[in-house]
């Protein structure tokens, strides 16, 4: 029996909220859209966002994009390159009142305006007192955005793919791409989808690290098929530790803790963020927070028995406004931490979070490509949300600015396929070649024997992706490290599966998803090895200064050959004059 085959004018991989308002752009525009999502799609990661929205408003106090735009830039340690910038910052505004029009519960202030909180490394005025920026359905926000998103797509006739696991992108004979072959979890059975335009929406790769607060379908999925396409991925080093997981465990106490009022502490009962950030105090950047929470740790000053963690305290709060502003923190923390907020303080320590690098785009959605000594476009191919960089967040991403992106950017690249498939009307055709090289990936798991089992290598490989690429990382460390990942890649070849059954195997799916991983995991390696400064997120003890005149460059890592290349920072903005890279202080 043949390969089925499907048609659609667009394949979104990722039902997240990026592949989803991507969707609803496409379908709304009656164009044959495809979203294909290994979990049904309201279990995309966007449903875990907790914090927030950020957009301009002004509901609490006065703000402008301008000065949003300001605060991205300084909180991305001068990375980010400011046109992308200034335009997601623009666009916040309308995007959140699209939202609200399509549904959104968003939290109320009294007069019934959407409820803004603080959120770190907000600013009013370029720098001077805290704003209030983020827009927020209680401590539930992504849920509230990613539910009403995806009953839009549903009214809008947008046609889901539940439960397929996309294996790899595909070609037509003159090399462009025009698909993906994907693999229907519940039968086991491959599909290939042909499509004019091509986005990937597969969210970040938390799950390369041992602890994360990342569900645990984050496994890179999208950028590691990027790279088997020769795509390279951008910024990989930037991986931002969100400084406040629950200890030992990863899961996620929103920011929006910190918002409302609670602060952290360590065994002596000091606050001391006053000494990292004096302005700012805990609500200063994540990189900050969160080197400042290990730094307590590493002094000997860290909480309970093993002081290996520091103290969340919210039970000088309101009861009332801890059961109306954070009910979902309340309920995780007695789950996963055993302690009530409202009595006791939270343990905690920063867990891995968030990917700023990912699939290089241009804020079109577009992929780009260095080619000469500029860049090209990569006809038909997308990406959008985590898994890409538009270069918003460069080296460390302010909370809130994460649903922001993701929103922004997939409402773009869906404009964005209209007009390509409005000037491409006519679908390619898969080369054979292509096609049996994304089969075999599949195949591969056919094979039978004894052989190590993928929990084992899992394991490994995320302790250590958590030991030589965590918060601090030196030249030494790092090494190590890398040489142990290619140790452990090399590892992979020997995995062997013992279920071979078709119908909802999912030991191969997590075989799949461990390839996937180890191919992300090592670009993070490589990158960050590679970095000879500290800026946002990478932080070397070894190289403790930021170094504008070196280092002011994106980096490219390319799978073949694990080589590096840069390109630089767009420094103009879009409107408005640049903000020069300036010592960071909060
Ligand atoms: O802390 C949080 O609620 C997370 C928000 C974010 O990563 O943007």
């Amino acid at each position: 029996m043949g390969l089925s085959t499907r048609h659609f004018d667009a394949l979104i991989i990722g039902a997240g909220g990026a592949g989803l308002n991507a969707a609803l752009q496409l379908a709304n525009a009656d164009l044959r859209v495809a979203v294909v999502s290994k979990v049904f799609p309201t279990r995309s990661h966007t449903v875990a966002a907790q914090g927030g929205v950020n957009a301009a408003l002004a509901n609490v106090m006065p703000d402008s994009w301008h000065w949003h735009m300001f605060d991205t830039i300084k909180g991305s340690d001068y990375l980010g390159d400011q046109d992308a910038i200034e335009f997601m910052c623009r666009e916040a505004i309308p995007t959140v009142y699209e939202l609200e029009h399509a549904g959104v519960p968003f939290s109320r202030l009294d007069n019934g305006k959407i409820y803004q909180r603080a959120f770190g490394g907000q600013s009013q005025n370029f720098g001077g007192e805290q704003a209030a920026r983020t827009c927020a359905a209680a401590d539930r926000t992504g849920h509230a955005i990613l539910h009403t998103l995806y009953q839009q797509n549903i009214r809008a006739r947008t046609h889901f793919f539940d439960e397929f696991f996309a294996l790899d992108l595909v070609r037509d004979a003159e090399g462009v791409i025009c698909g993906a072959l994907v693999l229907e979890i519940e039968t086991g059975e491959p599909l290939l989808i042909e499509s004019k335009a091509t986005l990937l929406a597969t969210g970040g790769w938390g799950q390369v690290f041992r602890t994360t607060s990342n569900a645990h379908i984050n496994t890179g999925d999208g950028a590691a098929m990027a790279l088997r396409a020769g795509i390279p991925l951008m910024d990989m080093e930037f991986f931002q530790f969100h400084p406040t997981g629950i200890a030992g465990k990863g899961m996620l106490i929103s920011e929006g803790t910190r918002g409302e009022g609670g602060y952290l502490i360590n065994r002596d009962g000091e606050r001391f963020m006053e000494r990292y950030a004096p302005s700012a105090k805990d609500l200063a950047s994540r990189d900050v927070v969160a080197r400042a929470i290990v730094t307590e740790v590493k002094a000997g000053r860290g909480c309970g028995e093993h002081g290996d963690h520091v103290l969340l305290k919210l039970d000088h709060l309101d009861e009332m406004l801890i059961a109306k502003r954070l009910p979902g923190i309340r309920e995780s923390s007695r789950i996963f931490a055993g302690v009530d907020p409202a009595i006791e303080p939270i343990p905690v320590f920063p867990t891995a979070h968030y990917a700023m690098g990912g699939i290089p785009t241009d804020r079109f959605g577009r992929v780009a490509v260095p080619a000469g000594h500029g860049e090209e476009i990569v006809a038909g191919l997308y990406a959008a949300g985590e898994c890409a960089c538009a270069s918003v967040h460069g080296a460390n991403r302010l909370g809130g600015n994460s649903l922001l992106d993701i929103l922004v950017f997939g409402r773009l690249a869906g404009r964005d396929i209209i007009d390509f498939v409005r000037d491409n009307p006519y679908q390619r055709t898969t080369d054979a070649a292509s096609l049996e090289q994304a089969i075999s990936r599949l195949t591969r798991w056919d094979q039978t024997g004894a052989g190590i089992a993928v929990a084992a290598l899992r394991a490994e490989f995320r302790k250590c992706m958590e030991d030589h690429a965590g918060v601090f990382r030196t030249e030494a460390v790092m090494t190590e490290g890398y040489q142990k990942l290619c140790e452990l890649r090399e590892r992979l070849a020997e995995v062997r599966l013992t279920d071979h059954s078709r119908v909802f195997n999912t030991a191969r799916i997590e075989a799949l998803e461990l390839a996937n991983m180890m191919d992300v995991g090592i670009s993070i390696a490589v990158s960050a090895l590679h970095r000879r400064e500290s800026r946002g997120a990478h932080s070397r003890p070894d190289y403790p200064a930021r170094d504008d005149q070196a280092w002011l460059k994106h980096s490219l890592y390319y799978q073949d050959g694990d080589r590096m290349d840069y390109k630089p920072v767009r420094t103009k903005p879009l409107t408005v004059e640049s903000f020069p890279p300036k010592e960071r202080v909060y």
